[in-house]
């Protein structure tokens, strides 16, 4: 018997692969495959502790959510911040808002949710794709420095930050910001972020918060 070799294209690996998270992202009861970047994040970082209170923006449709309040458990603390209605969850720790990180007061109503001040914030925020990289890429940083502004005043001291970014000219800028505020600084790539995709994640370790609250820069 002659044995053929099949090349497979490129495009329909990365297909399967999505396929699989999907799937697997199904099968686990998970909302969204997206559990499955932060899931591998965490198990390389470990960023999210037991009892820990985190705050989750871009949260919608909740699989990060879900991840996190696995680790914190019931000492810790769980907030979903989305401009969409997310489906409730039954534990007592864990609270979700309607809101628009743009809007002037989110800070003050992010306080008033929470027990104390963050431990960890998460941003999986992204905008509506327009198709259009410059654009797209642009409003990708704008959340994610938005994102950067309110971790800067709610997180605790040597607290941690973890929030997803695209490729591109603007990305170095936003990096060196991140590094002005937190001690340890990594991109991350996630197996589960498809692989032609732009989409990264920059994870801020240890707060630098003395600095950022107390002296001016
Ligand atoms: C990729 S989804 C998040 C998926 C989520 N991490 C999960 O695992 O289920 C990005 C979310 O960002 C939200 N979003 C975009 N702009 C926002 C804004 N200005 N304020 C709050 N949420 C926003 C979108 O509504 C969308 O649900």
């Amino acid at each position: 018997m002659r044995l053929v070799k099949i090349i497979l294209p490129k495009a329909w690996i990365q297909d399967r692969k999505r396929d699989y998270y999907y799937r697997k992202a199904q099968e686990n009861g998970y909302r969204s495959r997206a559990a499955y970047k932060l899931l591998q994040a965490l198990t390389k970082y470990h960023f999210i502790k037991r009892g820990d209170v985190v705050v989750d923006l871009g949260a919608a449709p909740g699989s990060w959510i879900q991840v996190a309040k696995r680790i914190v458990g019931r000492k810790g603390f769980v907030l979903g911040i989305d401009l969409k209605a997310i489906v409730s969850f039954p534990q007592e720790y864990v609270r979700i808002t309607i809101d628009d990180m743009n809007d002037s007061e989110i800070v003050q109503r992010i306080f008033e949710c929470l027990p104390r001040e963050a431990d960890v914030v998460i941003s999986d925020v992204a905008p509506n794709i327009s198709g259009v990289w410059d654009v797209d890429q642009a409003r990708q940083i704008d959340l994610a420095t938005i994102s950067l502004k309110i971790s800067l005043e709610i997180l605790r001291p040597s607290g941690n930050f973890f929030v997803k970014v695209f490729e591109g000219d603007m990305l170095n800028g936003f990096i060196t910001e991140v590094r002005k505020h937190f001690g340890f600084v990594k991109i991350v790539k996630p197996k589960a972020s498809r692989p032609k995709s732009s989409e990264l994640f920059i994870l801020g370790t240890n707060f630098r918060f003395i600095n950022e609250k107390n002296e001016s820069p």
